[in-house]
């Protein structure tokens, strides 16, 4: 069972969405349906499946869908049809208890533009989604200076958020999400307004606090470097419809259509992509030549051997930790399966 499941999920914006469902079903398109209806497709058809602790990143350009997805996942929005599972769960059976309780305690979320309270201490924005779980002063502020630490902002606790630069409160914004222990985080955009350097720190930090805490992360961005960095599953949305999903490698390698080809298409390969990918094991490799052989380790990046591979014209051996023989790599073929388009 996967931790959340979306099935079949439509979301149409208008007076009356249900009266465009047929339309939409039977493939008319977004801009068709606000043409002859005035309805807006948010969501076509989406399903898809998001595993326990994975980091999932849903990407498209600006009105594809993104937010609109997530917000289903907390029931910020309901869908004009379709089904949504938590935990195997059907969202929509919860009553109003429930769904208190749901948000409460299952998800948090980050959002773009921080969301912190600016009357609160940076310890009391933390604190925030505890003190609503109804837990005691010193049980929130306790858990809540650990959060704090976490995210390096020790000695800050009792600042206001406009006290602190952008990167810092986003800080706060990461560490009042992590504070709940909610085991699904949604983060919609939450890197997105920082400058390029602090972007990179966050998107270091979310990366080391992962490793660690092993959450579900709903990751939204536009930006095709961070969902590569963050995601072990990318999703892309294009109008409303779910094009493809997979992990880095796959969408970089085999983009499934010319809006995901446009994406990926200045992508740097051998930047992203590790030897174990491109190498053909062992019993597949008989027809590398292995007069001339450089070794490799099979977590490295082929950027980081290309060159020495190319100037000396040899192919690569690639090994495991341990140095273990996994595979080979035919220099020619890496040459052309890098620069295809
Ligand atoms: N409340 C709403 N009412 C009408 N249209 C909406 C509403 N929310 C989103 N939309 C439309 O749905 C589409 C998807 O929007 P959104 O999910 O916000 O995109 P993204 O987050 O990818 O930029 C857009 O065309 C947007 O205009
Ligand atoms: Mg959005």
């Amino acid at each position: 069972m996967s931790k959340i499941e979306i099935k079949n999920v439509y979301k149409i914006f208008g007076n009356n969405p249900q009266s465009v469902m047929q339309m939409v079903r039977d493939g008319a398109n977004k801009e068709e349906v606000l043409e002859q209806t005035g309805h807006t497709v948010g969501l076509d058809n989406v399903s898809l499946n998001i595993e326990e602790g994975e980091t999932f990143v849903c990407m498209g350009l600006s009105g594809s869908g993104k937010s609109t997805l997530i917000r289903h996942l907390n029931r910020l929005i309901d869908p004009t049809d379709g089904e949504i599972f938590v935990e195997g769960t059907n969202i929509m059976s919860f009553n109003k208890e429930q769904l208190i309780d749901f948000r409460r305690h299952k998800m948090s979320m980050v959002f773009q533009r921080f969301g912190l309270f600016p009357h609160k201490t940076v310890l009391q924005n933390v604190g925030y989604g505890l003190e609503m779980q109804g837990k005691p002063e010193d049980e929130r502020d306790r858990t809540a200076m650990e959060k704090i630490e976490a995210v390096g902002l020790t000695g800050f606790e009792n600042q206001f958020p406009n006290q602190l630069s952008g990167g810092m409160q986003q800080r706060v914004g990461l560490a009042r999400a992590l504070a709940t222990d909610s085991d699904i985080m949604l983060m919609d955009e939450a890197f997105s307004a920082l400058d390029p350097l602090i972007r990179s720190d966050m998107q270091k930090q979310l990366l080391d606090l992962q490793s660690e805490l092993k959450k579900t992360i709903v990751f939204i961005t536009h930006d095709l470097d961070e969902s590569l960095r963050l995601g072990d599953h990318i999703g892309i949305l294009n109008a409303g419809k779910l094009v493809q999903v997979g992990t880095p490698v796959d969408i970089i390698m085999n983009p499934a259509d010319d809006y995901v080809k446009a994406f990926v298409k200045d992508v740097n390969r051998a930047k992203v992509i590790k030897a174990k990918v491109v190498m053909k094991k062992t019993d597949e490799a008989n027809d590398i030549d292995k007069s001339n052989l450089i070794k490799v380790n099979e977590d490295q990046f082929i950027e980081e051997f290309l060159p020495q591979i190319v100037c000396s014209n040899s192919n690569c051996e690639v090994v495991d930790k341990s140095g273990n023989v996994k595979g080979y790599i035919s220099n020619k073929e890496l040459q052309t399966s890098l620069t295809k388009s």
